[in-house]
């Protein structure tokens, strides 16, 4: 008898002399999930008034199906998704939830979870959607993650999970979404997360990752809609063949030590809507090939050491809204025709060297809200239609851009030149006299003669409250201009105090 026959028939034997023990074994129903969902319910503490406290119970005829955060399927009438995102719910996850065998969905997203994920969890073959975000997760990913076959979306960020991520975590071929944001992820990242073929969205921001970024990492992401891969430690030169990643809407690559050019590939990338590649220490120009991106509409390249000319088709791009290229080496002027499109919402270009005159027909940026061009060289006198356009959006201080004190310095100074229609460079500025002095003394002696005679007119019919609102003004911009950085005002207050200022003085407009 061959040797593999009688393996067989060894097995087969095996397998009769168990069949008694697997007849009488029970398999699992809604039983067992109770037994799980009631095993997590222990796990955790609940103050007295938690909604699980009387309603995750069995002293009810109600089933398990009824149970708050929990969702059965309608065929098979096991637990399909638990759902216990927000639920202010602190404590461990036991080995018992991998019970779960028909579980779809876990969110338990915004909890005060800790310890680590128990390996159990890779039982549920079935799940498809794990989110566990906001929580409290320590440790390291371990291998096992990579054993879900059908999971479609993990999102473990904004936890405190550390170490490197296993070179061969995820043979997740189905995963959509990868979002691994805020935690302490050390080392190089898993190539074979670049190999994830059905990926859209792939967030490592703001972990400690290292390394170079793989040539040619797009050659397997197609679908990749959005990556954002700021706030790390990566380094080298951008990878060739970033136009393979052809649906990227999003790319973040800012605070990195990136260097070398900005490849002219990324012009392929026409779908691509906000491109952030500031703070790394790139060379070079922005590529002419960035006509190409129809849909960009922010663009971020602040501190990235980049130089040439800028760009005059940055301004007449068919969706840019946002150019943020300050603290580079930028020289040139700003176009005449500087809003050929009225979108541009914000130009922020300080610190470059941007020469000539600021064109009046920044008038016709109608929709701009920050504008900010402070050191440079420019010359001539700030064109009275700089008055006319608006100082600063809600969404800028929102976005963190605004939160240094010294951008609040020359956002003072900004508002003393808008409403003085002086520069700190004019020639009535003798040595000791700044336009902060000057701005200070006139709040003393009267509003009105520091004030821009074309702005405000003592013979108007709003004189009193045009008055007042600028004092007002003038003394935000004082305290935003104060010598010590501690004694200034902070951006949120400022836009609080700037808004009620308006407010103010529409309601006094309304009394006239
Ligand atoms: C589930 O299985 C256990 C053990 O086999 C059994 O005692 C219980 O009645 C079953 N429950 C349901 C709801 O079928
Ligand atoms: C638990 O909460 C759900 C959803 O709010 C509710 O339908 C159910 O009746 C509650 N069960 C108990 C036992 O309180
Ligand atoms: C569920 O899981 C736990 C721990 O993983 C285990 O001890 C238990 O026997 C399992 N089965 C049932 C039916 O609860
Ligand atoms: C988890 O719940 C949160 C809050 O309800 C929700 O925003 C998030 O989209 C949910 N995650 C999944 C994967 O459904
Ligand atoms: C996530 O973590 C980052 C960095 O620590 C923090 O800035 C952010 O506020 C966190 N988000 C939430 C919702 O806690
Ligand atoms: C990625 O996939 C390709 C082809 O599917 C394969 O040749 C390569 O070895 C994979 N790389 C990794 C790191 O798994
Ligand atoms: C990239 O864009 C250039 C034009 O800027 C074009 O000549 C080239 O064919 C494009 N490459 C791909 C792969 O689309
Ligand atoms: C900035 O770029 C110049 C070349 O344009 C280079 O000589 C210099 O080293 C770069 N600085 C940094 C900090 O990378
Ligand atoms: C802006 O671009 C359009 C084509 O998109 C072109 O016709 C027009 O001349 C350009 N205007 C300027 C000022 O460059
Ligand atoms: C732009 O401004 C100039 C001068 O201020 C004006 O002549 C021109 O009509 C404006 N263009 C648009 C499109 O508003
Ligand atoms: C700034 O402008 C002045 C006056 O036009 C010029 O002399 C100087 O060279 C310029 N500096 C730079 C760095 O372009
Ligand atoms: C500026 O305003 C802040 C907040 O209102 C205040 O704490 C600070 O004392 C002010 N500074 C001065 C010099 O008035």
């Amino acid at each position: 008898m061959e040797r593999t026959t009688l393996f067989h028939i060894f097995a087969a034997v095996l397998f009769l002399y168990n069949l008694p023990a697997c007849l009488s074994r029970t398999s699992p129903n809604i039983t067992t999930d109770q037994s799980a969902l009631l095993a997590l319910k222990s796990s955790v503490t609940l103050p007295p008034d938690h909604i699980l406290v009387n309603n995750w119970t069995t002293t009810t005829p109600s089933s398990v199906c009824d149970w708050v955060g929990v969702t059965c399927g309608k065929l098979h009438g096991r637990v399909a998704a638990l759902d216990l995102s927000n639920m202010g719910i602190i404590g461990t996850i036991p080995p018992h939830l991998g019970n779960l065998s028909f579980l779809v969905l876990l969110n338990i997203t915004n909890n005060g979870f800790h310890g680590d994920l128990p390996e159990e969890l890779v039982n549920i073959r079935r799940l498809q959607y794990m989110d566990v975000q906001f929580n409290k997760f320590s440790g390291q990913i371990p291998q096992w993650f990579g054993g879900f076959p059908n999971l479609v979306y993990l999102n473990v960020g904004n936890n405190s999970f550390s170490d490197s991520i296993p070179q061969d975590f995820g043979n997740l071929q189905k995963l959509k979404v990868l979002n691994m944001k805020f935690n302490q992820f050390t080392g190089f990242i898993p190539r074979i997360i670049f190999n994830m073929s059905l990926l859209e969205l792939l967030n490592l921001k703001g972990n400690s990752l290292s390394g170079n970024l793989p040539a040619n990492m797009c050659n397997h992401l197609p679908n990749l809609k959005f990556l954002d891969l700021s706030l790390n430690e990566l380094e080298g030169q951008f990878p060739p063949g970033l136009q393979e990643c052809s649906n990227l809407q999003v790319l973040s690559l800012l605070h990195n030590q990136f260097m070398g050019h900005i490849p002219s590939e990324i012009g392929n990338l026409t779908m691509l809507e906000k491109l952030y590649l500031g703070f790394n220490s790139l060379e070079g120009e922005i590529p002419n090939e960035f006509t190409n991106l129809v849909n960009l509409e922010i663009l971020d390249l602040q501190s990235a050491n980049l130089t040439g000319c800028i760009p005059s088709f940055l301004f007449n791009m068919s969706s840019l809204q946002w150019i943020e290229l300050p603290y580079n080496n930028f020289f040139g002027s700003l176009p005449m025709n500087i809003c050929p499109r009225p979108l541009l919402r914000v130009l922020v270009m300080a610190g470059n060297k941007v020469s000539g005159n600021i064109p009046t027909e920044i008038g016709n940026c109608t929709a701009l809200t920050v504008i900010d061009l402070h050191e440079n060289n420019f010359t001539g006198t700030i064109p009275e239609e700089f008055a006319t356009i608006g100082y600063i959006a809600p969404e800028y201080g929102h976005e963190g851009l605004v939160s240094t004190n010294c951008d609040i310095y020359s956002f003072g100074i900004m508002m003393m030149e808008i409403f003085t229609r002086k520069k700190p460079t004019d020639e009535m500025f003798t040595s000791d006299l700044s336009l902060k002095r000057w701005v200070s003394e006139a709040l003393v002696n009267g509003v009105t003669q520091a004030i821009d005679s074309r702005l405000i007119r003592q013979e108007e019919e709003h004189y009193f409250a045009e008055a007042s609102c600028v004092s007002s003004i003038f003394e935000l911009a004082l305290n935003c201009t104060e010598e010590s950085p501690e004694n200034r005002i902070n951006i949120k207050d400022a836009l609080a105090l700037l808004q009620k200022i308006r407010l103010e003085f529409q309601a006094k407009l309304s009394e006239n």
